[in-house]
């Protein structure tokens, strides 16, 4: 009997459901995927990333006060004609690139009952193909194909794909771990090793960890994934976690492949991450790289050392 035809994942979920605690009080009234990286909201980058790897149905995992979003990835006539009147087309593309980069849908989460409930609310959308999860807080630099390298990973062998980073030791308590068979497998494309994973724990207490590899906010997943996430107890934090439905898949032999990213991250949920994320992304544009750097330049050469209080 011939193997069935690999389908290719052409749909992507984005949970945006999280309250976004850690920039209070800027999130009060504006959802943390709107804040602003550079000049787009953090959402769009990842919206981005979903339509340059083919996958140009998107689906929003909302909650509640995130209506913004909506507003945010819907058409804005009377804005759009005052800029048509002025003769801006920069700027009237800007605004077009948002609602044209890819169709999106929204559901409601209803109750906020973890990552694995929130991926869940897509099964209808979804399907019974293969599709990609990207979570809001991380941003993958557009040069590094990541989900490209996933997808490709996904086709070939099947089940579940999932982006793993080496974050040592110290930080692993922050992330799901996993584990992995010895042999990392052949590179992907970029260089990427490609492993084969035997476990996974979320959230582990570092000496539990089973490596320093974490999850980060990419996967490719089978649509198994959605029996498995109901057939899953609340874990961690009283949350029905992704992580857990993942693991109970492992066990059930169904292939899950983790692609170890070794290229540019930026994790906008951490404020320190985030005011770097905007640093390294402005000093690359055309538009603004070339009167920051030498500020920059200037700015760092005259900040007092460490332990020293500023001027
Ligand atoms: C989620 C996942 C976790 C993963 C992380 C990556 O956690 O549950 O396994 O390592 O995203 O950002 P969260 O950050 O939503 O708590």
């Amino acid at each position: 009997m011939s193997s069935p035809t690999p389908r290719p994942a052409r749909k992507a979920v984005i949970p945006v459901a999280g309250m976004g605690t850690r920039f209070l009080p800027a999130t009060k009234a504006v959802p943390k995927e709107l804040l602003p990286v550079v000049d787009r909201p953090a959402l769009q980058y990842i919206v981005e990333e979903a339509a340059r790897a083919g996958l140009g149905e998107v689906l929003m995992v909302t909650g509640r006060n995130k209506a913004a979003i909506e507003d945010f990835f819907d058409r804005a006539p009377e804005l759009e004609a005052a800029l048509e009147k002025k003769g801006d087309q920069s700027r009237l593309d800007a605004v077009h690139e948002s609602t044209d980069v890819a169709q999106v849908h929204f559901v409601r989460q209803g109750e906020a009952k973890g990552l694995g409930h929130a991926v869940l609310q897509a099964a209808a959308f979804v399907g019974d193909e293969p599709f990609a999860v990207l979570l809001g807080d991380d941003l993958i630099d557009a040069r590094d194909l990541l989900l490209e390298q996933m997808l490709a990973v996904q086709a070939e062998h099947g089940g579940c794909v999932i982006a793993l980073l080496d974050v040592g030791a110290e930080n692993i308590d922050k992330y799901g771990a996993v584990a992995i068979e010895d042999a990392p497998q052949t590179p992907a494309g970029d260089g990427d090793a490609v492993v084969r994973i035997t476990g996974m724990v979320e959230k582990p207490p570092r000496e539990e960890a089973p490596s320093s590899l974490a999850i980060i906010g990419r996967y490719v997943l089978a649509p198994e994934v959605f029996d498995a996430i109901r057939a899953t107890p609340p874990g961690r934090g009283g949350e029905i976690q992704l992580t857990d439905a993942l693991l109970a898949l492992v066990e059930q032999g169904v292939p899950v492949h983790g692609v170890v990213f070794s290229g540019r991250r930026y994790d906008t949920g951490d404020k320190l991450d985030y005011l770097k994320a905007v640093v390294r992304l402005a000093v690359e544009r055309d538009d603004l790289g070339p009167a920051l750097r030498p500020w920059l330049r200037d700015f760092v050469a005259d900040l007092p050392a460490e332990g020293a209080s500023p001027a």
